[in-house]
């Protein structure tokens, strides 16, 4: 999604630098950030079920690819669905990397290890039941999903200059951006057995997004000033984690002109839950964050009518 990435250079965007005063000690912030990641995961593990790719994928469908070569019009799905899974695949491939990149910013102490290493293997279980859902049902060349695999983890991922908070404001907005991806996808789909699937790995996102938007309660609670700048800058620069992927800008194209996801569905799906959970626009805040929460106003009011003008375009 690189509708976002212009409002970086926008004036608003600039001015809020001139405020960022920590009202707390950074350890003050990082020790309430444990605390409540403790009781997150906590919750996490009690709600999280088991659930077993083999049971969602249509295996009598496969067929062996030497006898009968792969072709494009074997797939039922639309070209806009499968640009969705296959993008959202490769993300969903790509953990390793947010793996590593969270580790680096937040440290690797037990709660972290046992958290992120958890994380992963949940998101490892959704690749693996959506590539084996479209290499069955033929809705992908497997060898040019391989090759695409192989680029997008060799390329990595960095969170660039990122701090702790601006990751965790960053990874809330995109695991809810992800289950809204894949339900929407699921919904666009007319296929009810791809939508049980996609819906399946949705329930997960929504605990992934509930533990991340609960880390960056805590940190709006201890230090308002930093965590509303962590949220300014991640508004403003949103971008899905699969900008490294190949072919990224084409797919996200297909996949807003379809409205699986576009800026309407960002807004109105993914920033409004969020910044509504946070009380963002309620809270009581010092003068510095509010300057910042200023600004952000600004930004979405930009945001809306960039939407509106995507929407008419698209129409
Ligand atoms: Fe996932
Ligand atoms: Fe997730």
């Amino acid at each position: 999604m690189r509708w976002l990435s212009a409002l970086a250079t926008s004036r608003a965007y600039h001015q809020h630098w001139r405020v960022t005063t920590a009202l707390v000690r950074p350890e003050l912030l990082a020790e309430n950030l444990t605390a409540r990641l403790e009781t997150a995961l906590e919750k996490h593990l009690e709600r999280a079920q088991a659930w077993y790719p083999h049971e969602y994928v249509p295996w009598s469908e496969a067929r062996d690819f030497a006898s009968v070569p792969f072709e494009e019009a074997q797939s039922r799905l639309s070209k806009e669905v499968r640009a969705s899974v296959q993008l959202n695949l490769l993300t969903e491939d790509n953990l390793p990397g947010y793996h590593g990149a969270i580790r680096n910013v937040m440290g690797y102490s037990d709660v972290w290890r046992t958290w992120l290493d958890r994380w992963t293997a949940e998101e490892g279980r959704h690749g693996i039941a959506l590539r084996d859902y479209l290499t069955v049902t033929r809705a992908v060349d497997p060898a040019v999903l391989e090759d695409e695999r192989m680029l997008t983890m060799s390329a990595g991922f960095s969170s660039g200059d990122r701090d702790g908070l601006r990751v965790i404001a960053y990874v809330s907005m995109q695991e809810l951006a992800t289950r809204v991806a894949h339900r929407n996808t699921g919904k666009f789909s007319d296929d009810p057995q791809l939508d049980k699937l996609l819906a399946r790995i949705s329930t997960d996102e929504n605990l992934h997004m509930v533990l991340y938007r609960d880390l960056f309660d805590a940190a709006l609670e201890t230090d308002p000033v930093v965590a509303m700048n962590a949220l300014f800058a991640e508004v403003v620069g949103f971008q899905m984690p699969g900008t490294g992927i190949p072919g990224f800008v084409r797919r996200a194209a297909v996949i807003a002109r379809a409205g699986i996801y576009d800026l309407t569905v960002h807004r109105e799906q993914v920033l409004t839950p969020l910044l509504g959970y946070w009380r963002v626009f309620e809270r009581e805040l010092p003068p510095e964050a509010e300057a910042v929460r200023d600004q952000l106003a600004l930004v979405l009011e930009e945001i809306d009518r960039r939407a509106s003008k995507q929407r008419s375009r698209s129409a």
